[in-house]
């Protein structure tokens, strides 16, 4: 199994391939430090995968996206799975007053995912397979207060996700959206745990038991889902009280 990844620095990513590498697939790293990339490919390779490539990139240089994209499939020869798990948490009052801010992070959020999407989608449809597995996040289901700008390109990938989903079924081509819920991992450094934190761990687990049962929405914990569904149920007259 050839399995891409994009954003393969972050913890949830660092996750995945480790259980990918156990399984002794062939892994393509993309991610912006280059450094970290090395550490990580060794590190793969020592646990398992077939052969780890790498690629350095900046998702916010969309016109960079085709080149990762292009080098992944000339070094897996296909892609079987590809994984998009980059992402950042702004601080939510920063991008309400400075609108530079709140496109940045919608780019990183929302842009340059649905750009390198439309990249990978044209190529599973030419392989005529292929899954494309997304991370977005429970913050998309409802805007909060705390962090809708975040929330707002989230939603815009898994609005995105669910149409494309079927316009590449008759190719073959599976689509995944995974919503993690609270998980502890640098992008959560600054805020204090309790018990709805998950680890970066069982999060990768669920993505790869998603992916392995072509899923198609994955709340993960599973539990979100539950907790979702209540606070999209809430009357707006309510929700916009809330601090949450
Ligand atoms: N943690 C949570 O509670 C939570 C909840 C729901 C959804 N998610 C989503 O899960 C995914 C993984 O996040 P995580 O929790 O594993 O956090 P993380 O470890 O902080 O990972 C975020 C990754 O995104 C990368 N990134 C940010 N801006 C980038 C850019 N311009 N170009 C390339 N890469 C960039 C970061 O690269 P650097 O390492 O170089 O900074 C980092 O590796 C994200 O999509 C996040 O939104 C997380």
């Amino acid at each position: 199994m050839n399995v891409l990844i994009i954003g393969a620095g972050s913890a949830i990513a660092v996750a995945t391939a480790r259980l990918y590498a156990a399984r002794g697939c062939s892994l393509f790293l993309v991610a912006r430090n280059t450094q970290r990339l090395e550490e990580l490919a060794k590190d793969l390779e020592v646990r398992g995968a077939a052969k780890v490539g790498q690629h350095t990139l900046d998702v916010l240089e969309h016109d960079k996206h085709a080149e990762a994209v292009s080098t992944a499939r000339e070094f897996l020869s296909s892609v079987d799975i590809a994984l998009i798990c980059h992402g950042s948490l702004p601080d939510q009052a920063i991008t309400e007053t400075d609108f530079a801010a709140a496109r940045r992070e919608l780019d990183v959020n929302g842009l340059s995912v649905i750009s390198l999407i439309t990249l990978l989608s044209a190529l599973m449809k030419e392989q005529g397979a292929g899954t494309l597995a997304v991370v977005t996040s429970v913050a998309g289901d409802r805007g909060r207060q705390p962090n809708f700008v975040y929330g707002a390109a989230k939603s815009m990938v898994s609005t995105y996700l669910q149409g494309l989903r079927g316009r590449l079924l008759p190719h073959g081509v599976h689509v995944i959206d995974i919503r993690p819920g609270l998980v502890d991992s640098p992008m959560t450094a600054r805020f204090e745990k309790g018990v709805l934190w998950s680890t970066p761990e069982l999060v990768a687990g669920n993505i790869v038991k998603a992916i392995d049962r072509k899923r198609h929405t994955v709340y993960t914990p599973g539990y979100w889902r539950i907790i979702m569904a209540i606070v999209r149920s809430i009357p707006d007259v309510v929700f916009k009280r809330l601090k949450f």
